[in-house]
């Protein structure tokens, strides 16, 4: 029976993350648990940084964004022998499971310590919305309402100075934040990994709204091509003067939407609940509005592409 529960973030920060820990630490309070915080992430864990966490350690938290026991990327946590003196570190608390919180990294990272003999379950925190076994990852609605809100400010200046706007998103290998912004603000292009980057299409396309809009945007995703190059392409080859804007880490800040806290805080209920009845080795994940957990590597595998389904959609708005 668990006694001891860790709980930590990995990966990439999103709004939520608080929420979900909050969720995490009251409800293992809740059932009897002794909850243990882990900072920092994997490398927290690997250098021993837990303490134990109670009720009040997360009070104020589920408005604020990022993540207060911090975050860390460690490639190193591939290699077994990294992993071993992690799991002597939660022995050393007598902690029996772990709630990883993060991205398809994290995933990887948990389901190795699993398969090492610590109870680990997932729950899903990236504002990517790229884990597919879920519909919704938490942090997602902010970071689009973050991005909608930039892009309706760039579409005001653009249409004063009849220019088109190119936006730069994040999501290096799901354009989930990309197509829900372009339908979302009525752009004229969105190019993401799924939909394909064709330059002469992006420039025709721009040139016909030249002749006669006052404004254009288009949404890129991160790491597809350089947008500065892209905006002086478009310069030269249509009415429209154009200027590139790189959204960057904003979109990774700011205090997490009701959706978000809500999400994180179900998700944190139930994994831990979960963990309680003897489930682990899985992912909480958002399936037809329901939560169910999904094992790793259903979670990660499962193939589910909305950005391509969306974006035929999107090509009917014009
Ligand atoms: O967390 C996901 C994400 O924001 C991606 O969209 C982006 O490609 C990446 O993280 C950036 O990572 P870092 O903050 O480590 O540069």
């Amino acid at each position: 029976m668990i006694k001891k529960i860790g709980v930590l973030t990995s990966g990439g920060d999103a709004p939520g993350m608080n929420a979900a820990i909050r969720a995490v630490v009251r409800t293992g309070i809740n059932l009897g648990l002794e909850v243990y915080g882990i900072y920092d992430g994997f490398k927290g864990l690997y250098e021993g940084k837990i303490e134990r966490l109670f009720r009040k350690s997360v009070s104020e938290k589920i408005n604020q964004g990022g993540t207060f026991l911090g975050t860390a990327r460690l490639k190193e946590f591939a290699n077994p022998e990294i992993r071993e003196v992690a799991i002597e570190n939660l022995q050393e608390y007598g902690i029996d499971a772990l709630v990883c919180i993060g991205g398809d990294g994290t995933y990887h990272g948990a389901w190795a310590l699993d398969k090492m003999g610590i109870k680990c379950i997932g729950i899903p925190g990236t504002i990517d919305n790229d884990i597919s076994g879920t519909d919704f990852t938490i942090g997602f609605d902010t970071a689009l309402n973050t991005v909608v809100d930039a892009v309706d400010k760039l579409r005001d200046t653009s249409s004063s100075h009849r220019r088109c706007s190119i936006i730069e998103v994040m999501g290096r290998n799901c354009g989930a934040i990309a197509i829900w912004t372009g339908i979302s603000v009525g752009a004229e292009v969105v190019a993401c990994k799924e939909t394909g980057y064709n330059e002469d299409e992006i420039v025709e396309t721009i040139r016909n709204a030249s002749k006669s809009k006052r404004h254009a945007i288009v949404i890129v995703t991160e790491h597809l091509t350089d947008v500065d190059k892209l905006a002086e392409l478009i310069t030269a080859n249509t009415q429209f003067e154009a200027r590139a804007t790189v959204l960057g880490h904003i979109q990774r800040g700011g205090k997490p939407t009701p959706k978000d806290r809500v999400l994180a805080s179900v998700m944190g209920v139930k994994a831990v609940e979960e963990l309680v009845n003897g489930n682990n080795g899985c992912a909480i994940c958002q399936v037809d509005n329901k939560l169910v957990p999904i094992p790793f590597e259903q979670a990660l595998k499962t193939k589910r592409d909305q950005v391509t389904e969306f974006y035929k959609a999107f090509k009917q708005l014009w």
